[in-house]
């Protein structure tokens, strides 16, 4: 499964994508250059410290804003006023939406910095978003989006991006262009790895418990088969690896105060997440309805995500919840 650099380009893709596409291939472009910049922030020297200093206030969702989070919410918005098709702009850093251009034909949601408590550590953060038809409104189904894509920053800058006729990954070369890893982003079916923030089982519902506990019981127990667990806690990086090697990925709802929907959001993290890993074979779920399918009724609904290799969501599925 090792990578083949080919001789497509980010901006060879994208100019593909602009005969059906305009408006996506010119999102992509400008959320590209974003990253190429944002890349070259983290990695200068000195600069993780402070980007990682909390700014103050907290975001939308309650959060801590890192410095990190506010540059790239703000190099995002800047970038995308620029792009006439772009009708307005959902951030997970902001209260409500910024409208644009009027007459655009899409709406790009972002998370602009994921995984930010991860910025100080060296530790991959990323990217994400999700491109929409305009004419649907700010509270559309994932099963609309266009297309989504990850950014991540870690040992390499890379992109995993559909538009919806699969998902295609691209690295960013030393002469700033994103390239083609000549990799087939196809998800196995089967896994025996799961990511989950293990330190909240005591207060997980019943089914998420029995599922990691028959998980735990390994070859003696009834899955018959030993688990690995990996977990970043930067969703980004957990989701490069289970695209790259398959994988379960769980962030349940919990009994703590203010999980009760889990805790990632359904607008800026969920659904483009699903809308990749639906592309890429695999599965993306609530534990009872396919993410793609839930409408939203605010901009920064919660939803507990599964997601991941598709047996095991299905099996993860048949627990209950
Ligand atoms: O939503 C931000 C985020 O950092 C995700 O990237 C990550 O999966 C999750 O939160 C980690 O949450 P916790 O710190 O509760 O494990």
């Amino acid at each position: 499964m090792g990578n083949r650099m080919t001789a497509l380009t980010l901006t060879k893709f994208l100019t593909q994508i602009a005969a059906d596409q305009p408006a996506v291939a010119a999102s992509v472009r400008a959320l590209a250059g974003v990253a190429v910049e944002l890349s070259a922030t983290i990695a200068r020297p000195d600069s993780t410290a402070q980007l990682g200093a909390v700014r103050g206030s907290a975001n939308a969702d309650g959060d801590d804003q890192k410095k990190l989070d506010v540059l790239a919410d703000e190099m995002i918005a800047t970038a995308l006023a620029a792009v006439d098709h772009v009708a307005a702009y959902l951030s997970e850093e902001r209260d409500a939406a910024i409208q644009l251009h009027d007459g655009g034909d899409v709406i790009v949601a972002s998370d602009p910095l994921d995984g930010s408590s991860n910025i100080d550590t060296n530790v991959s953060i990323g990217t994400i978003f999700s491109i929409l038809p305009a004419s649907g409104g700010s509270l559309q189904p994932g099963r609309n989006q266009l297309a989504s894509g990850i950014f991540v920053y870690g040992p390499q800058t890379t992109l995993l991006v559909t538009c919806g006729d699969g998902v295609f990954a691209f690295q960013l070369g030393t002469d700033g262009q994103f390239h083609d890893m000549g990799w087939q982003v196809r998800m196995p079916a089967e896994t025996s790895e799961f990511a989950i923030n293990a330190s909240n089982s005591r207060h997980w519902a019943a089914p998420v418990s029995r599922y990691i506990a028959d998980c735990l019981a390994g070859s003696a127990g009834p899955r018959q088969r030993n688990f690995n667990m990996r977990w970043v806690g930067s969703l980004v990086a957990d989701g490069w690896r289970i695209f790259r090697r398959g994988g379960i990925f769980l962030y349940p709802a919990d009994a703590r105060d203010g999980y009760h929907n889990g805790r990632l959001r359904l607008v800026y993290e969920a659904s483009p997440m699903a809308f990749l890993v639906t592309q890429a074979g695999g599965r993306a779920s609530d534990g009872q309805q396919d993410i793609l399918d839930i409408v939203p009724d605010a901009l920064h609904q919660r939803v507990p995500l599964v997601f991941g290799s598709a047996n095991e969501v299905d099996e993860f599925v048949k627990y209950g919840s």
